[in-house]
């Protein structure tokens, strides 16, 4: 029983969240927008629970979709040896600034929902844009949500499409978007500098 508790108690510790990071889990909208980062050096020590990412993906599910036809799909890799199996399809660079990352989530959507009249037909020119559009517009949900329980993440663009959607049996309606890595920040990284407003910003 003594040893169980104190099992239980070395697992709690394990996670950085939701205790670990106090000043995420107190912070204004504002200073979360600005807290999250894209990580490239995740703390191996840590893990995240099957809860917390429930929780997550629950927040992801609440963004807005082409007449609320929810395109996005998610395939999470928990255990070690899924995730183990999508570093692999992620080439060497995303591969080095992942190691320490316990969780990837792989994120698609099903071609032929969003931006699509009932008869099957595109409602506008951007046709299959706008199920990557409710897509993006989740994983933004996703990443925040992550940041505001003390979790890093980082989307990559660069993954072996084919490899993901054998390792996790993706139907082929789906389009295989972004892989986001899930965990905890090792270190703090260096906001990349935007743009001035004025140059992405014209108001009439
Ligand atoms: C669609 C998309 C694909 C990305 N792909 C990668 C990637 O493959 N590898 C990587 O290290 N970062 C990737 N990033 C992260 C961007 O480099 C990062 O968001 C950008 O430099 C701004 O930094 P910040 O997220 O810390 O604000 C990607 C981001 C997005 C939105």
């Amino acid at each position: 029983m003594k040893k169980a508790l104190i099992f239980a108690l070395g697992l709690l510790m394990l996670s950085c969240a939701p205790k670990g990071d106090t000043a995420a889990e107190t912070a204004s909208f504002d200073q979360l927008i600005h807290m999250r980062r894209s990580v490239r050096d995740f703390d191996s020590t840590k893990t995240v629970s099957e809860a917390d990412v429930r929780s997550i993906i629950a927040a992801a599910q609440e963004a807005p979709s082409w007449t609320n036809s929810q395109p996005s799909r998610y395939y999470v890799a928990l255990s070690k040896e899924k995730a183990d199996a999508v570093r692999e399809v992620i080439g060497d660079w995303n591969r080095k600034n992942t190691e320490g990352a316990p969780v990837f989530i792989v994120s698609t959507f099903v071609r032929g929902l969003s931006g699509f009249r009932r008869d099957g037909e595109p409602a506008n020119e951007v046709g299959e844009g706008w199920g990557a559009y409710d897509n993006g517009l989740s994983d933004a949900l996703l990443v925040l949500k992550a940041r505001s329980m003390g979790y890093d993440t980082l989307i990559m663009g660069g993954r072996d499409a084919d490899a993901i959607r054998g390792i996790f049996d993706i139907p082929e309606q789906e389009t295989i978007m972004a892989v986001i890595a899930l965990g905890c920040r090792a270190s703090d990284p260096q906001r990349p500098a935007r743009k001035p407003l004025d140059e992405i910003l014209t108001i009439f």
